[in-house]
């Protein structure tokens, strides 16, 4: 296991931590942008309250619900619609930076799920009609694009936003673990972002 990552075991016996649980929904597509570029997957982030991006999802507690549970929860709430997540989703879990030195340590739990295209759509529009969080906690639901055009424009300007927590990171590695873009295409997109970033 890569430094820092806890098994979900170790995870769960932490008592006084705090637990997060997010999500990366996405599918596969066949849609071209302007009829020649290829779109390859939908992924599906969101923009945060705190006009931060980052991937659905929220504290649970696990006294009261398994993580699993409290993602479904979460999912309700910002998504509009039931979206199951099982153990088999899960893809790591680390200790996450915390904003205040004396709050409860968190540990973020983060979990990959492929789904249809047309259950994704579905999502996207749930999430903007029915979900009991948007406009607030949830100011809308974004695509990542997973190309490269005139130098940096795609995935690199996508990558040089903002993200809550190490969102950006678990966008990063989740792109190349699932295959989701070449990492040719990846490593110059990191580059580019770098680049016009910080
Ligand atoms: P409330 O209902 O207001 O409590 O929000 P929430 O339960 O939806 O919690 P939120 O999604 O904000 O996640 C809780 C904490 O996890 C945040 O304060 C961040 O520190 C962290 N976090 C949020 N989104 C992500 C994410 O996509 N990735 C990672 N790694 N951490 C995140
Ligand atoms: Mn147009
Ligand atoms: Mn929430
Ligand atoms: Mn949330
Ligand atoms: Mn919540
Ligand atoms: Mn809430």
């Amino acid at each position: 296991m890569a430094s820092g990552q806890l098994s979900r075991a170790e995870a769960l016996a932490c008592k006084g931590c705090r637990h997060a649980c997010h999500v990366m929904l996405y599918c596969d597509t066949k849609t071209q942008l302007f009829g020649k570029i290829p779109l390859r997957h939908i992924i599906l982030m969101q923009m945060r309250f705190d006009g931060l991006l980052g991937f659905p999802g929220g504290l649970v507690n696990p006294s009261k619900e398994t993580l699993e549970e409290g993602l479904g929860r979460e999912l309700l709430e910002e998504l509009g619609v039931a979206v199951p997540i099982s153990v088999e989703d899960h893809v790591d879990s680390r200790y996450a930076p915390t904003p205040l030195p004396s709050s409860a340590p968190l540990i973020a739990h983060f979990y990959v799920k492929k789904m249809e295209e047309e259950q994704i759509i579905e999502v996207e529009r749930a999430a903007v009609t029915t979900a009991t969080d948007y406009g607030q906690e949830v100011l809308g639901m974004v695509r990542v694009p997973l190309y490269s055009i005139r130098g940096s424009a795609g995935l690199a300007c996508f990558l040089s936003h903002s993200f809550i927590g190490h969102a950006r990171s678990q966008l990063v590695d989740s792109l190349l673990r699932f295959g989701l873009v070449t990492p040719d295409l990846l490593h110059k997109a990191l580059r580019h972002s770098l680049e016009t970033h910080k």
